[in-house]
């Protein structure tokens, strides 16, 4: 039997984490962030000192990386030769660095393997930017969530710990990471066709989920 698949994509700070995972609570599924895997290829580039502008140097870098999550208890950690590097991809220095490399398409094609063979054998919440319209256009259910981008910035901002805060610069580097995924070539952020849109702008995580729920159960019906 074909496993459950449910897509979450959008922009940075819409609220496609929280939501993921609540979801993923409600259906008794894992729930895969797939931003994970850009972070992780951005902090290895970094701590080796890759120059990824160079198409062969980035080919050979990737020929040697060994990302991977690792199922503990109920959730995927993000391992890189052996090593867990969930405590170091949160910085805001790699989310730029993710969004800037993920815009190469062999860093994308190296990464497809991984996403898909979690789907293989298990159900699950896919959150990232192109999971309906690439990795996944096959999926059960798809959604694309967004919201304003000061409404973002100022749920990002709240989450951050007090010696890093400053709401213009997380206002203005969330724009520039929203304009890098949108106008890309490979595998822009944007809604797939028969993704359901969800404006989380004026909801609670709770109102968005039972949304999606209400969406999928209405499908599953049908
Ligand atoms: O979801 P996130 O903020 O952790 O993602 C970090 C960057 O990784 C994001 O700016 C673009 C890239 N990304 C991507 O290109 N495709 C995905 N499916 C997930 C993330």
């Amino acid at each position: 039997m074909p496993t459950r698949i449910i897509t979450i994509d959008g922009p940075a700070g819409a609220g496609k984490t929280t939501v993921s995972k609540r979801l993923s609570q409600k259906l008794g599924c894992i729930y895969v962030d797939t931003g994970a895997l850009y972070r992780g290829v951005a902090f290895e580039i970094m701590r080796q000192k890759i120059n990824w502008e160079d198409d062969h140097v980035l080919e050979g870098f990737l020929e040697t990386l060994d990302l991977n999550f690792l199922m503990e208890a109920d959730r995927l950690v993000l391992m890189s030769s052996g090593r867990d590097i969930s405590d170091y991809i949160r910085t805001p220095e790699i989310s730029m660095l993710a969004s800037s490399t993920s815009a190469k398409p062999q860093v994308r094609s190296a990464l497809l393997d991984i996403q898909r063979n979690i789907a293989r054998t298990k159900d699950a919440v896919f959150e990232g930017r192109d999971m309906g319209t690439v990795v996944f256009p096959e999926a059960s259910h798809k959604f694309f969530l967004y919201a304003d981008l000061a409404i973002r910035a100022r749920r990002r901002f709240d989450e951050m710990s007090e010696e890093t805060k400053n709401l213009s610069r997380v206002q203005k580097d969330m724009e520039k990471r929203d304009n890098n995924d949108s106008k890309r070539k490979s595998a822009p952020l944007k809604p797939a066709e028969d993704a359901v849109k969800i404006n989380s702008t004026f909801l609670t995580v709770d109102e968005v989920v039972e949304k999606m729920l209400g969406y999928i159960e209405k499908a599953e019906q049908a």
